[in-house]
């Protein structure tokens, strides 16, 4: 038996490179809010949920496979990297199971919601287990510039397909499994369609000032301000939105704003405040977030959002137990991907000397929020192999201009 199944299993991972070429062939099929909130509520029906994903996901999934297989030689055969595609090889062929199988059973559908929960959490430690790939190759291998672009491309691309595959698990999960969510009964999946942004900001401040405490016993405080053009119709600000996403934006910006503020402010006893702005117009919800923790040089702003970047000391590989202030760099990066990914974005404005202003704009329309999704395609391909060009702009020589060589004789 023990046998059979070892045979079965081969077979099943030599037909893996087939299925990959077969779905990578399609475009993923971007969700807008206001059709996850239709699709979870009105017309909620577990079947056509499941013909949709399972041929969504395999699309999904092959897709960024397509482009994991594209990563420098050297990154892809490091151990973390091989372990996140191997993740990946697994999940595609126990979703490709369900391909023949029957949505008028039951059962069937019972078995893809216990499929999909493993499925995520198989890939909970997918983020810290391909940073620790990126600090293996870092190590050993010279940077240049043109596999930084690459990674950064990828990473980018790679995680944004992530948050979208989680969050088509998660609805499918959260609302065919015959539950409902006893703190949030309002919630669509993980959507709440009175999303209170306020209360978001309250929630993520306060965790980021627990952990602010633990690790300098001291905290700024947060002065909170909301601005609605639209005349007490929707005061609080409230949104159809995904609430966890939201947190972990605000959590990453407060954490990033406490630390600079405290250790600019290490030698004075009064700590100036985070300022939160959230204002709701006709067509962005806008929060900033601003700080006094002495900016940063306008030229390091664009490293900030590279995943090989950051100026705290990098975590140990291995070492997950407590989650630090600051760590691997992603907070940024991931945060602008979360933003971006119902078509917002984040930009960070900063003065150096002075502070920071850290801005989430998001769509404020349910029907202006749809899925960012990467596609594998000639184009993406291309991007992957541009090679290093001469810069078609001066680079100024370090030495002085010995400019007695122009000079006349007399
Ligand atoms: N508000 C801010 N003021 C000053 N510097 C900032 C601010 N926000 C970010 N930075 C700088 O940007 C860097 C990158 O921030 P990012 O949040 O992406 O990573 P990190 O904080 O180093 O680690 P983590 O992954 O834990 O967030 C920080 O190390 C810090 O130097
Ligand atoms: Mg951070």
């Amino acid at each position: 038996m023990k046998f059979v199944r070892f045979i079965m299993k081969n077979a099943a991972l030599a037909s893996v490179p087939k299925h990959i070429d077969h779905f990578s062939k399609f475009s993923p099929s971007p969700l807008s809010m206001k059709q996850f909130l239709d699709f979870g509520s009105t017309n909620a029906c577990e079947k056509t949920s499941f013909v949709f994903l399972r041929q969504e996901l395999p699309v999904r999934l092959s897709n960024i496979m397509k482009e994991i297989n594209l990563l420098p030689d050297k990154l892809l055969t490091t151990p973390s990297v091989q372990t996140v595609q191997s993740w990946y090889i697994q999940s595609l062929l126990e979703i490709l199971e369900f391909l023949d199988k029957n949505p008028d059973d039951y059962k069937v559908l019972g078995e893809f919601v216990d499929a999909l929960v493993t499925i995520r959490n198989r890939h909970n430690d997918v983020v810290p287990t391909m940073a620790e790939g990126i600090l293996e190759y870092k190590e050993v291998f010279p940077q240049d510039l043109m596999t930084n672009q690459n990674i950064q491309y990828f990473l980018d691309r790679f995680y944004m397909s992530r948050i979208s595959i989680r969050m088509l698990i998660n609805q499918h999960t959260l609302i065919f499994d015959g539950t409902l969510n006893p703190v949030h009964p309002n919630t669509i999946g993980s959507i709440d369609p009175h999303c209170q942004v306020g209360d978001v900001v309250q929630d993520a401040f306060h965790s980021a000032k627990m952990l602010c405490e633990q690790y300098y016993l001291r905290s700024p405080d947060l002065i909170l301000q909301e601005i609605c053009v639209k005349e007490k119709k929707n005061y609080p600000i409230s949104i159809e939105y995904v609430p966890s996403h939201l947190y972990h934006m605000l959590f990453e910006l407060f954490k990033n704003a406490m630390r600079a503020t405290i250790e600019t402010h290490d030698d004075s006893n009064n700590l100036p405040p985070i300022q939160v702005m959230v204002s709701l117009g006709d067509e962005d919800m806008s929060i900033k977030v601003s700080d006094k923790g002495g900016g940063v040089p306008f030229r390091r702003i664009e490293n900030l959002f590279s995943y090989m970047y950051s100026t705290a000391p990098a975590p140990h590989i291995g070492e997950r137990t407590r989650p630090p202030l600051a760590g691997f760099g992603y907070g940024l990066p991931i945060s602008r991907l979360y933003a971006k990914y119902f078509q917002g974005d984040l930009q960070l404005y900063s003065m150096e000397g002075h502070g920071t202003d850290a801005v989430i704009y998001l769509k404020a329309l349910s029907t202006d929020s749809i899925e960012r999704l990467p596609v594998y395609n000639k184009t993406a391909l291309k991007n992957y192999k541009v090679s290093q060009e001469a810069d078609d702009w001066c680079i100024p020589s370090k030495e002085p201009l010995d400019l007695s060589i122009y000079k006349m004789p007399k």
